[in-house]
């Protein structure tokens, strides 16, 4: 196993007089936090283990807490037959045969794949050549919507982009994701995208260009079935929407797009052995609860703006909207997740960051070290844009100049930031903030007495969705 740099958190751009928090008040709350961490790590995981699950605890989807530890042991005990050694199999199979993977879902069912996509791949990863992509398939995501216009015109795309070419530049498949197998976006998506399909291959064939991961029943179950479908994977009972990212769901996705997934899950269990073992003061996941509950309940500072320097992050900080919201936001509670990519937000929200209602914490998101070599400004002999005198900084020394001086703001102005440091932008550290991101949320939960499983708010819309749908 590769050596995992880990993730840092630093949150002395809170501890300030006023408007922050004390280290007083961390050690205040040191116990309490303690005992959510036990409550997540024993009685959760015995209750579940056990399957006696109090009512104020249902669901109890605490399933994905020791998920990484669990799929690599069975890997390492059987590199073929185990669940990991088949997802890499599968993405093989389908990098050999195809060109372009449609994945199909919504929620939690897809919006760790674009994660892990935008933050593991190369940014331009669709428009490289396929030797440049080392012949793993093109991406694309749908059914996450209902957008008339963007699905027909994937479906045109690949009908036209496949058209008269031979071997995989001529083919491409599906990857259908559904926990429940019945979400209405993702299944008529599905039965659209599998009638294309169809056509270009035979409904004979349908049954290898198409791979679902979802419960061991329901309606895509049993059409998954009925296509005779065998290459197939489980969403694991227990293990919710959003806490499945390195499950199947995320794991199939990656491994397709030639992500290394053995270390993004080893990045992950590193992240659960610091959780279980660091105290608070040095934990990650207990200091960031810590200060941001502190921060919502003293200083009445509920928007909690996940501001990630990095474009590549912006999909993490999509997932970790979701996460949070759907975790916490009940019984009329939650903190209020926000995501800005700088420095291009600075140009959009800084304004009301900076002088806003004091209702925020920035939690940081920075990258220590980029892919790239540093992109210098150079010198130039029109010089009307007075670059020169900067020629020999880097967008890397700009962006850590953006930084610095955005917390130096912030802090002048008494306004609390923390932040989060990742090695690099790669599976090791996207694996540690995944797990660290979902901890958190649970802990949280647990401490302030909300389930931080199921959401139960969502089924309202769809009832009335489906009402509606049915009466015209
Ligand atoms: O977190 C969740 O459970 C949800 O966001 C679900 O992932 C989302 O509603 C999609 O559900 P399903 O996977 O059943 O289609």
């Amino acid at each position: 196993m590769a050596k995992i740099k880990p993730l840092t958190f630093d949150y002395s751009g809170s501890l300030i007089p006023v408007n922050g928090v004390s280290q007083g008040d961390i050690d205040g709350i040191t116990a309490k936090l303690q005992a959510a961490r036990d409550e997540v790590l024993k009685v959760d995981l015995e209750q579940y283990a056990s399957g006696e699950i109090p009512a104020e605890k249902q669901p109890l989807d605490a399933g994905f807490t020791e998920m990484p530890e669990r799929i690599l042991e069975a890997y390492h005990d059987d590199r073929d037959g185990s669940e990991l050694g088949r997802i890499l199999k599968t993405a093989t199979r389908l990098g050999e045969t195809v060109d372009k993977v449609v994945v199909l879902g919504i929620g939690g069912s897809y919006m760790g794949a674009r994660a892990l996509m935008e933050t593991c791949c190369h940014p331009y990863f669709n428009e490289l050549p396929r030797e440049s992509r080392g012949g793993r398939p093109r991406i694309y995501f749908e059914g996450n919507n209902v957008d008339n216009d963007w699905s027909q015109s994937l479906i045109d795309f690949l009908e036209s982009d496949s058209s008269g070419k031979e071997g995989p530049e001529g083919n491409w498949a599906i990857v259908v994701i559904s926990k429940s197998g019945g979400t209405l976006e993702t299944a008529a998506a599905f039965r659209q995208f599998k009638a294309a399909l169809e056509k270009k291959v035979g409904a004979e064939n349908l049954k290898d260009f198409i791979v679902p991961v979802t419960g061991a029943s329901g309606k895509l179950a049993g059409l998954a079935d009925a296509i005779g479908i065998t290459d197939r994977y489980l969403v694991p009972d227990g293990v919710g929407g959003r806490f499945s990212i390195l499950s199947a769901v995320g794991l199939l996705p990656a491994a397709i797009m030639g992500i290394d997934v053995v270390a993004l899950l080893e990045a992950a269990a590193a992240m659960n052995t610091h959780f279980r073992t660091a105290a608070v003061g040095q934990n990650v996941v207990l200091d960031y609860v810590g200060v941001n509950h502190l921060l919502e309940t003293k200083q009445e500072m509920p928007t909690r703006v996940l501001s990630v320097w990095s474009k590549s992050l912006e999909s993490v900080g999509f997932w970790y909207d979701q996460l949070l919201a759907e975790s916490l936001g009940k019984d009329e509670r939650g903190a209020f997740p926000l995501t800005c990519v700088n420095s291009r937000d600075l140009h959009s929200r800084a304004q009301q960051h900076q002088e806003g209602a004091r209702d925020k914490v920035m939690n940081n998101v920075i990258v220590d070290a980029w892919r790239h070599e540093g992109l210098a400004i150079g010198q130039s002999e029109h010089d009307q844009d007075q670059l020169n005198e900067l020629g020999d900084k880097t967008l890397v020394d700009i962006m850590s100049a953006a930084i610095r001086g955005t917390n130096l703001a912030y802090r002048e102005d008494n306004r609390p930031t923390t932040d989060i440091h990742l090695a690099g932008v790669n599976e090791s550290s996207v694996g540690q903030l995944l797990q660290m991101l979902m901890l958190a949320t649970v802990v949280e939960g647990r401490l302030i007495g909300i389930n931080p499983y199921g959401q139960p708010g969502v089924e309202s819309y769809k009832k009335y969705m489906n009402q509606l749908l049915r009466e015209t």
